[in-house]
């Protein structure tokens, strides 16, 4: 992964290697780390390429999880980091969301997207004046392959992602990504469906939680400090119940 982000940042590939696009790049970058079975590899690129094509043929808007701006994220964000703008935020599967626009504008400048599309971290980039791009760690990795940095986030913002792991294993391996990469006595926001949320998004099957199984899922390192709910309203008329937790982590 930090193979990936120093090419995104400085736009040139490491002297001596190939720049590489897409699934190679990701597998390229997680060999370093582990070895990538070829079933695994083949699951990868079926999420990646879902994904890729999401974004590839449907407007930012037109689809179901969008807001115009992610307003309980924000104010979670917000009062996790009190009025330190230095405070190092990566907001996992963020997608093409507003919310880093909103962060940025907010003054927060050491944030981090990570999202397996391509295509969606090139839209979220590609909407900010270029010196503000520069300053965002745009990731393109898989969530629940090993690979970012060690205790490096004060804040670990997911909204609708994890709801997508309905694999026992996958949820164990993001888990212990969060629980590696947010400091100790980090912050943690996750949101998922709740327990009156779709079954399916994007035509991928979903879990949904409520607070108490969505926080067993996580373990008692992560201290829940309040979790909430949210009437989403789709762009398409329709409504869904999302479940906000907060952690902190012990
Ligand atoms: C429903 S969208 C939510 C986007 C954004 N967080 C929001 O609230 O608008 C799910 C996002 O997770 C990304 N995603 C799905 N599986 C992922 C994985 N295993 N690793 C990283 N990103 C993933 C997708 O590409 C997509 O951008």
């Amino acid at each position: 992964m930090r193979y990936l982000r120093r090419e995104r940042r400085q736009g040139t590939p490491p002297r001596g290697r190939k720049l590489q696009s897409g699934l190679d790049s990701l597998v390229h970058c997680h060999s370093h780390i582990k070895t990538v079975s070829a079933s695994e590899k083949r699951y990868i690129e079926i999420v990646q390429q879902h994904w890729e094509t999401v974004y590839e043929t449907k407007a930012t808007d037109q689809v179901s999880w969008f807001r115009p701006h992610l307003e309980t994220s924000l104010s979670l964000i917000e009062r996790a980091t009190g009025s330190n703008r230095a405070a190092s935020i990566i907001d996992v599967g963020g997608g093409a969301s507003t919310l880093v626009d909103d962060l940025l504008e907010r003054g927060y400048r050491k944030l981090t997207v990570l999202d397996i599309s391509h295509v969606a971290l090139d839209l979220a980039r590609k909407r900010q004046p270029d010196a503000l791009a520069k300053a965002v760690s745009w990731l393109h990795a898989d969530v629940t392959q090993p690979g970012l940095a060690i205790h490096a986030y004060d804040v670990w913002h997911d909204r609708a992602v994890f709801h997508f792991l309905t694999s026992p294993e996958d949820r164990l391996a993001y888990v212990r990504n969060v629980a590696g990469a947010v400091k100790p006595g980090g912050h943690v926001i996750v949101s998922t469906f709740g327990p009156k949320g779709p079954t399916k998004c994007s035509g991928l099957d979903v879990m949904r939680y409520d607070a108490a199984g969505l926080h067993e899922e996580f373990g008692p390192r992560f201290r829940l400090v309040e979790s909430s709910r949210e009437i989403h309203a789709t762009p398409f008329g329709t409504t869904q119940q999302f479940l906000y937790c907060y952690c902190t982590l012990g």
